[in-house]
């Protein structure tokens, strides 16, 4: 597995493994890698890629005030350890300053996906996402790139993003890897407590008892409101239990059958916050 920390190293050795037509893709990451991680580099090759790049970089630009940057799990040495057995070719470290040099004074705003949810609870998220995942497509020049389900809004933001900037790369959605006990895997897991472990689980099974509900006729403004409550009596903060639809991420409060439709959760576990989203069938 080749490693790049520069640009230009970057630029020769993707355009090395694209040469002769060979189709590239990518997995971008923060790092802390986990199976889900993994499962993503699987699903490029599966998706066409002929050989797969794995960026690593904390993305300063999507942390705001609200959010820890400097408690962002980091791994490196684990990380190129995984990348390394699961096969990816070559791995992008790229220092903040190759990313955003001084003066750099440009980002990308995606409106339609970008509003509500994590767009309220992380004012100026999506734009530090949509600026670093542009950034990473052109630099790279990939033509597949995989994007996990676990961030619903992340991945409509991303694929809305390269379809409005002409951007010639295929965004290959991943399904959600979750632990045996259903709780959905992600690299922020690792601060829960004993007991906020044991109790995390509870949210994919609320999720999943408003949506049969909701299919089986129930209200919807009724079967969230319960979810809601459910996940209060066991110790979470909820900040949404919502429907939307799924690619645009309207909020819904009655079934709509002519698109499909996602519940969208975020809900605190200590200083955990959990992200989750299934699709709900009309
Ligand atoms: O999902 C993530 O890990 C990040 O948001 C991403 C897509 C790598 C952009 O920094």
């Amino acid at each position: 597995m080749q490693i790049c920390r520069d640009l230009s190293s970057l630029r020769a050795a993707c355009a090395a493994l694209r040469a002769g037509g060979r189709r590239l893709g990518l997995v971008p990451t923060m790092g802390a890698l986990h199976d889900g991680h993994l499962s993503l580099l699987a699903a490029a090759r599966a998706a066409g890629a002929d050989a797969v790049a794995a960026s690593i970089f904390v993305n300063p630009l999507q942390f705001n005030a609200g959010d820890d940057l400097a408690r962002y799990p980091r791994d490196e040495e684990g990380d190129l350890a995984k990348l390394r057995d699961a096969g990816c070719d070559l791995a992008w470290l790229p220092p903040v300053d190759a990313m955003y040099p001084p003066r750099n004074c440009s980002t990308i705003e995606v409106a339609g996906p970008s509003r509500g949810f994590e767009g309220d609870a992380r004012p100026g998220h999506f734009r530090g996402v949509a600026t670093v995942c542009a950034k990473l497509f052109l630099q790279t020049g990939a033509d597949i790139a995989a994007f996990g389900e676990k961030d619903w809004q992340q991945l409509q933001v991303v694929t809305r993003m390269a379809r409005d900037l002409d951007i010639p790369i295929r965004i290959q959605p991943v399904p959600t890897m979750r632990e045996a006990d259903g709780l959905a895997m992600s690299s922020r897991n690792r601060f829960l407590d004993a007991s906020e472990r044991a109790v995390a689980p509870f949210l994919f099974q609320v999720m999943r008892d408003a949506a049969v509900a909701m299919a089986g006729g129930a209200l919807v403004p009724a079967a969230l409101a319960a979810g809601r409550a459910r996940l209060v009596t066991a110790g979470f903060a909820p900040d949404y239990l919502a429907l939307a639809s799924a690619e645009g991420l309207e909020p819904l409060d009655a079934l709509d059958r002519a698109r499909p439709m996602r519940l969208l959760a975020a809900a605190r576990l200590g200083t955990v916050r959990l992200l989750d989203n299934i699709p709900v069938a009309a």
